[in-house]
């Protein structure tokens, strides 16, 4: 697919048929993830990937609280997204990038979050799991990267033997598109123009042919 057009359909979706995916769909997708940039190509990132139903459905228990009394009953969202056949929990490791930076390229003293402008390692997680969201438009899939509720991200951890210096940033869900079941924000929200969030040459600056 043109890589204009995978860009372009680039939705989630949040309601899936079920059908199976193929595995070596998956692992294109995460092999892409693993091209991703990181800061000192520190490469911390790590995926849970849960590809069996069994796994799918521990996920959703763990998290979700399905079943746990009535104010954690499936939802409409809860209902479409746990059809799809594939989870990649995306997790980032901190101490990757502490130990990366205090290696003689890069070394000094500080603090790692007074060296780097940003949490590098949340933010290079994120970017590979929006290569895993592009492989799948470009297989035909579809997928919704979403947050674990931090009150369950012990019970994560816990379910899947995820160790502590690992976060789970968010999850990728993969699978067949099927016709939504909520409307997300996109709906209801515009896409902010060019003009309002690109500033040329300074702050307010009007964007191209403006
Ligand atoms: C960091 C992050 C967290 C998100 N968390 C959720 C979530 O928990 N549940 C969900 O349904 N969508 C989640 N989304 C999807 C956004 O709602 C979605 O990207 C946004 O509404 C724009 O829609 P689009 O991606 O379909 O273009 C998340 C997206 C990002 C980038």
């Amino acid at each position: 697919m043109e890589f204009a057009t995978v860009v372009r359909q680039r939705r989630m979706v949040r309601n899936f048929t079920g059908e199976p995916v193929e595995p070596a769909v998956v692992d294109r997708a995460l092999a892409h993830a693993l091209r991703a940039p990181s800061a000192g190509f520190s490469q911390g990132w790590a995926f849970l990937v849960l590809d069996d139903r069994a796994d799918v459905e521990r996920f959703w228990r763990a998290t979700a609280a399905v079943g746990d009394g009535p104010e954690r009953a499936p939802n409409r969202w809860l209902e479409g997204m746990r059809r799809a056949p594939v989870l990649v929990v995306a997790l980032s490791c901190k101490a990757a990038y502490v130990e990366r930076y205090a290696q003689p390229d890069k070394g000094r003293t500080t603090r790692i979050e007074d060296r780097l402008a940003a949490p590098y390692w949340h933010i290079d997680t994120g970017m590979a799991a929006l290569l895993i969201l592009l492989t799948a438009v470009d297989e035909g899939l579809g997928g919704c990267f979403f947050g674990v509720p931090p009150e369950r991200i012990d019970a994560l951890r816990g379910e899947f033997g995820v160790p502590a210096d690992h976060h789970p940033v968010g999850v990728v869900a993969l699978g067949h598109p099927a016709p939504d079941l909520v409307r997300g924000s996109v709906a209801s929200r515009p896409r902010r123009p060019l003009a309002d969030v690109v500033h040329r040459g300074h702050w307010g600056g009007r964007g191209r042919g403006s």
